[in-house]
């Protein structure tokens, strides 16, 4: 019984730990990279947005996860990188304000923009 309590602790704590991981994804700042890194890029070379709504939440998070963009030429990874958003911040705002965010958390916070607005989602979100 003595070894049950810190057991106990730790996994109540790896609970608290892992909600506040999720809760911590940024869907505002998500919507404000995509449409104005992702989506200024896709109107400009495919004549049109990407709206989130055109795919369901599960196609988004395979999408993100195989990682391979415009058919396999480069990576989604590359335009959620620091060393994309330096090199358009000059010409680019929500670039230089997110500057200094790590990869990965960009990375979820579009994830939560473009599942929350998934087609199978409460709340299917169109860019136009
Ligand atoms: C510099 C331009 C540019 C930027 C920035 C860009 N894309 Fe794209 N994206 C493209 C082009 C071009 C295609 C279409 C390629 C084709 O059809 O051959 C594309 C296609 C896509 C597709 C359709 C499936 C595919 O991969 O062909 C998705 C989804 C997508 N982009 C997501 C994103 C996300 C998410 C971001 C931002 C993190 C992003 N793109 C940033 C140019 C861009």
């Amino acid at each position: 019984m003595k070894l049950m309590k810190p057991l106990t602790t730790a996994l109540l704590l790896g609970t608290v730990a892992v909600s506040i991981t999720a809760q911590a994804a940024d869907a505002k700042r998500g919507r404000v990279y995509y449409r104005m890194v992702c989506t200024v890029c896709h109107m400009e070379k495919l004549g049109g947005p990407i709206s989130p709504n055109t795919k369901t939440k599960a196609d988004w998070t395979a999408y993100l996860q195989t990682d391979k963009h415009a058919k396999g030429k480069d990576t989604v990874k590359h335009y959620f990188s620091k060393e994309y958003r330096a090199s358009i911040k000059a010409k680019n705002q929500a670039a230089a304000k997110y500057a200094e965010v790590p990869d990965a958390e960009l990375m979820e916070d579009v994830k939560a923009f473009v599942t929350g607005g998934a087609m199978d989602s409460d709340t299917p979100t169109s860019c136009d």
